[in-house]
């Protein structure tokens, strides 16, 4: 199949791990006869430093005009004054609302290797395997923001279309997997979480085969380390899922194997990691790809329907996985590039195996 990839380097680490998944990609296309085309454009710190604005015109272009999406990620302490007029995180937040990709799909599945790495007792982390539907483009991140030298306001606001269409979205991949959903919220304080409660449950009525029950955020933090294997799939708002999918990053051992789908809107999706740029690790190859290699992985599945090429890129990152080719932030000391080219050939072989 012919497919337009656009890809969204980014700041800090976001090129070095971009960089990885472009690699698995093309390899992909090479063993299984597919011809992508791969154009680069600016997002972020990197945008504003070459052309004054975040997200320009010419990447909106290429967004609109895509297939799917790879990006590193975005951010950096140069850009990070908070009292600048523009930011590297404005970029990211106008591509997904020009996108409308309002349900950004967060798996979190552990391998035995990494499990053992993970802060939590291996018997607690036994048999998790759930996702999070985090809605992406509404809430506190895109109310109306005030600011002046004495106080300042974040808007958060939430219709009921938008929180049905990414209940229903939660309640449909629950129907694929183990039928549960976990609606996430903080109806005791929120009037915001008291309609998604509302909304919530409205739907979960059309899904009588599906099991739902509500949860505070605050206790859900809790819960995600002390039982993480009665979930399967959680929904919630915007800003919790941001943070609560960090949280839940840990269980699989480290943040940088999480990947990320934001799907749900006319065009194309998005593919990334849920991590950030990683300024603290920047330009020294020792940035755990796996997250951003899984993210294509959902890429190749969810926006080009390449069910065996995806599942042939999973096998490879769990069978780099357990060979023990793992980068610092697991323990090791292999390097990024190292670590993709591992993938390499685990897929190679793996295709051959197909
Ligand atoms: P971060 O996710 O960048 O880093 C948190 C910690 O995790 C750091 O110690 C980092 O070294 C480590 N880490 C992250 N990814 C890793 C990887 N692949 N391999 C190994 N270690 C990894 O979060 P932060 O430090 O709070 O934010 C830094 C910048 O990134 C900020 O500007 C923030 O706005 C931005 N950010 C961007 C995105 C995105 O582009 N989607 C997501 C989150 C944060
Ligand atoms: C993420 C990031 C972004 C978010 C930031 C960088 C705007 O943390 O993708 O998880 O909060 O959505
Ligand atoms: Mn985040």
């Amino acid at each position: 199949m012919k497919a337009q990839i656009v890809v969204l380097p980014g700041d800090g680490i976001g090129p070095e791990v971009a960089a990885a998944g472009v690699a698995v990609l093309r390899q992909i296309a090479e063993r299984f006869g597919h011809q992508f085309t791969f154009s680069e454009h600016a997002i972020g710190g990197d945008a504003i430093d070459r052309f004054g604005d975040p997200l320009p015109p010419s990447t909106r272009e290429a967004l609109l005009a895509a297939d799917a999406i790879l990006l590193g990620a975005v951010g950096g302490p140069k850009w990070s004054d908070p009292n600048a007029k523009v930011r590297p995180e404005q970029g990211l937040l106008a591509m997904r609302k020009l996108l409308g990709v309002f349900a950004n799909v967060r798996p979190l599945k552990l391998h035995p290797r990494t499990a053992a790495l993970s802060p939590l007792k291996p018997e607690r982390t036994q048999g998790v395997d759930l996702v999070f539907i985090r809605e992406l483009t509404g809430g506190i991140y895109f109310g109306a923001k005030t600011r002046s030298d004495t106080d300042a306001t974040d808007e958060c606001r939430y219709s009921v279309e938008e929180i049905e269409r990414v209940v229903r979205h939660a309640f449909e991949l629950a129907r694929t997997r183990k039928k549960k959903v976990t609606s996430v919220d903080k109806a005791n304080v929120l009037e915001t979480s008291r309609l998604w409660r509302s909304v919530a449950t409205r739907v979960g009525a059309e899904y009588p085969d599906v099991a739902l029950e509500h949860q505070l955020v605050d206790s859900m933090a809790m819960h995600l380390l002390t039982r993480p294997a009665d979930y399967d799939v959680i929904v919630t708002e915007n800003m919790f899922g941001d943070i609560l999918t960090d949280e839940a990053s840990v269980l699989a051992g480290s943040l940088g194997l999480s990947p990320s789908a934001s799907v749900g809107g006319p065009g194309a999706g998005v593919y990334e990691p849920i991590h950030g740029s990683a300024p603290d690790i920047a330009g020294q190859q020792l940035a755990n790809p796996l997250g951003t290699i899984l993210s294509a992985a959902m890429l190749l599945r969810h926006s080009l329907g390449l069910t065996d090429e995806a599942a042939v890129v999973e096998a490879a990152v769990d069978h780099v996985l357990e060979q023990g080719n793992l980068t610092r932030d697991l323990g090791g000391t292999a390097t990024t590039q190292a670590v993709t080219r591992a993938v390499l050939d685990a897929c190679h072989a793996k295709a051959e195996a197909a």
